[in-house]
């Protein structure tokens, strides 16, 4: 039996703040009182600092496989990463490849992360062939695999695109057996034709990206996206939603009492357009999709996570080297120094969320301290079935906790984060808030700049239903 003991920290979850004593045993949260005294137990001061639920990244991409790139971080390092960031669990993906079934597509990425994670995992399955046989292993997956959220695309024609008819098919089915379905929303056939055309044009450097990707193909994907969702029956999950156009979108059907949801991610809170106009080609580490946007997409996004249009904020963590080396040309952002069209499309971000998040919302007073731990935590664990278990700080739940002082600054870098990446969106970005300790399941697994977790201690976890308890 083990037993730990937080003495005196400020306990602040979605709901409550309040200085208290917090015992764990074995893993899960024990009792929560003014004073706990214990002589078994490991005991740690959290006086002076805010102790929080885990964080809980819904959007990670470790070792994506894209065929021409993959991205950089293993689950080890990934989850390392997260870690050090404050995320105690995340939720990746399993990309069903061509002609394989779901299931496999699990099976094989349970076990490429099973003995590597170092925080807990699962998994969206990422649905491309949409077969009788797809369809079929969907209620099972749902309902015995734990995995209750489907990703479909709209965007990528020839790669990852499905039809509207296809994912038409997959909500029905997803949403009569307790699934949520998520949507990366843009219109992908008439992208093509406008990066066609700019490259015909031999417009090939990186801001082309952005400039043939328009906030309204994502606003009308969104829109459709919702649609069909209606007519199927199914909550519905915007990812990485990065134009004020789509969440008006999302806005109008909620108004609806349609079940709609969205994420966005730190780099459309922090970032604009602009760095598309670096020289040379550093614009393209900036590659990600959607692309950056203009300022007033900013400030409607922060608007819309003050005011619940937002439910969460993900990381889209997909991180492609910007150099060459160390893992060889074929892997890195340098794909596409003569076409943008074959930069690999992502970026890094999973182990700075809530630092970021912390300074932009809550020191900046955009939102509460209460709001913050919900959008990074609680409303990732409720709106995809992990909550009680995770998400909270309560009786009977996981002791995923993140201490946190809220008084120290530090800078972030490349040059001391703990992914493999080599560059950060942010680097030199001054924040305030800084995370000291993390506790997976009662195990310290970060103390300062000190690692004592390891590989395989985080644990795959079963999901409930998603898109149902908000
Ligand atoms: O650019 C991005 N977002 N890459 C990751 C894949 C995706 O669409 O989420
Ligand atoms: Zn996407
Ligand atoms: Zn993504």
């Amino acid at each position: 039996m083990s037993e730990v003991l937080i003495k005196s920290g400020r306990i602040v979850t979605a709901v409550d703040d309040y200085v208290a004593d917090i015992l764990i045993r074995d893993g899960q949260i024990e009792s929560i009182a003014r004073q706990i005294s214990s002589d078994t137990a490991e005991v740690h001061n959290a006086a002076g600092l805010l102790v929080m639920p885990g964080g809980i990244d819904v959007h990670t991409h470790m070792e994506f496989d894209l065929g021409a790139a993959q991205t950089c971080d293993t689950y080890e390092t990934g989850t390392r990463s997260a870690a050090f960031g404050g995320t105690t669990t995340i939720v990746d993906f399993a990309l069903q490849k061509k002609g394989e079934t779901p299931k496999h597509a699990l099976d094989r990425r349970l076990a490429l992360a099973e003995p590597q994670a170092c925080v807990d995992f699962s998994f969206h399955i990422i649905l491309t062939d949409i077969t009788p046989e797809t369809l079929t292993e969907l209620p099972d997956l749902i309902n015995n695999d734990g995995i209750s959220s489907f990703k479909m695309f709209m965007a990528y024609p020839g790669v990852l695109m499905v039809s509207d008819a296809d994912i038409f098919r997959s909500m029905r089915k997803v949403g009569t057996h307790g699934g949520m379905v998520t949507v990366h929303a843009e219109n992908g056939e008439v992208i093509q034709v406008l990066i066609e055309e700019a490259l015909a044009q031999g417009n090939t450097s990186p801001k082309f990206h952005a400039l043939t990707r328009p906030r309204i193909m994502e606003a009308e994907a969104t829109h459709r996206a919702i649609r069909l969702a209606e007519l199927a029956e199914v909550p519905v999950y915007m990812v990485h939603l990065s134009a004020k156009e789509a969440l008006d979108s999302v806005v109008e059907a909620r108004d609806r009492g349609i079940p709609a949801f969205a994420e966005t991610c730190p780099h459309y809170l922090f970032l604009t357009i602009e760095e598309y106009d670096r020289p040379g080609f550093e614009a393209a580490k900036y590659v990600m999709t959607p692309p950056l946007r203009e300022h007033e997409c900013q400030h409607a996004l922060w608007r819309g996570l003050r005011f619940d249009d937002l439910q969460i904020v993900s990381t889209d963590h997909c991180p492609f080297c910007f150099n060459e080396n160390p893992y060889g040309i074929q892997r890195s952002k340098q794909l596409g120094r003569d076409n943008f069209e074959q930069i690999p499309n992502g970026a890094p971000g999973v182990e700075f969320r809530i630092p970021l998040l912390f300074e932009g919302g809550v020191n900046a007073g955009r939102l509460t301290l209460n709001r913050f731990v919900q959008l990074t935590s609680t409303a990732p664990a409720k709106m995809f079935g992990l909550f009680p278990r995770k998400g909270t700080i309560a009786v009977g739940s996981d002791a995923d906790i993140v201490l946190f002082d809220p008084l120290k600054s530090h800078i972030l870098s490349a040059s001391t984060h703990h992914s493999n990446v080599d560059y950060t969106l942010y680097e030199g970005h001054s924040v305030t808030g800084k995370v000291e300790k993390v506790f997976l399941r009662g195990a310290l697994i970060v103390d300062g700049d000190r690692w004592l977790g390891s590989p395989g201690m985080g644990q795959f976890q079963k999901r409930s239903a998603s898109g149902r308890v908000m």
